[in-house]
């Protein structure tokens, strides 16, 4: 191999710019020349394909947080044969012989994709989500679900302080981890997730159990895509004490400072 690629797609996840440096380095140890595509699956097929080696790199990316420095992109056209075929053809005209795909879920089926168009690529697990099956922890999971946790500290003392309900939804896709993780850690009163459903009244009536233990706060965190915590919010106020607010944490799981481990 002579000329290798990386490229960073889906949602992006701290720790996405040391993964790619990561690349860069290995490369220069090698002896290979390293290129780097701009904005993901999209970028490959505008041919965003750019030389970039790691001491070049280095200076745009070392004081960067969670972004990540060549950009990422969603590109749902990528399944068609035809968008790919336009992916491959730039890479040759580049004479790359490899990619290094920086992802999730969806941007693995993208590298089995091109590799069965012959692309020889190698993922690198980069998601918040924790939701690659062949890795124990994606990068970006644990700045993630530490983020969480320091939002479940901080808003238990204002919780504390009301005696408040507060149902907090947090990213992961379909995955539970960041919840589960985050949850367990910040021993938060329920954690409900995919794997771990209930029903909003079986919900309600445990709200009603931490009312019975005489809990001065509750915290309920839900995986997304399962509920509209607003209206549990409404339902947990008419049914117990509590006064109940929503909390969806958002993008901001997705930015800020890689932990140790994520870098
Ligand atoms: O896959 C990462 C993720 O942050 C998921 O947790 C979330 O469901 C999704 O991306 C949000 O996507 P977007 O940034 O496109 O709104």
């Amino acid at each position: 191999m002579k000329k290798i690629a990386v490229l960073a797609s889906g949602g992006n996840s701290q720790g996405m710019n040391n993964a790619v440096l990561g690349v860069l380095k290995h490369c220069a140890h090698l002896g290979i020349t390293s290129y780097v595509v701009q904005d993901g699956y999209r970028g490959l097929c505008e041919n965003k394909i750019f030389a970039l080696n790691y001491q070049a790199a280095l200076p745009k990316t070392r004081n960067k947080s969670g972004g990540i420095f060549i950009g990422s992109s969603r590109y749902p056209a990528f399944v068609d044969q035809h968008v790919k075929a336009k992916g491959v053809a730039n890479l040759k005209q580049h004479k790359i012989d490899g990619l290094v795909v920086v992802g999730g879920n969806g941007s693995y089926q993208g590298a089995h994709g091109l590799a069965q168009l012959g692309i020889n690529c190698i993922g690198v697990p980069g998601t918040v989500d924790n939701d690659i099956s062949t890795s124990d922890f994606t990068i970006g999971f644990d700045t993630a679900a530490n983020y969480i946790l320091q939002v479940i500290d901080q808003v238990r003392d204002t919780a504390e302080a009301h005696e408040r309900c507060i149902i907090m939804e947090v990213m992961g896709r379909h995955c539970g981890d960041l919840a589960t993780y985050a949850g367990v850690a910040g021993l938060v009163d329920l954690i409900i997730t995919r794997d771990n459903f209930l029903e909003i009244g079986a919900v309600i009536d445990y709200v009603k159990v931490c009312a019975d233990h005489k809990y001065r706060s509750v915290i309920v965190l839900v995986t997304e895509n399962l509920y509209d915590v607003g209206v549990i919010a409404k339902m947990v106020e008419k049914a117990t004490h509590y006064t109940a607010r929503a909390l969806v944490l958002g993008h901001a799981q997705r930015g800020g400072c890689p932990s140790m481990r994520d870098r």
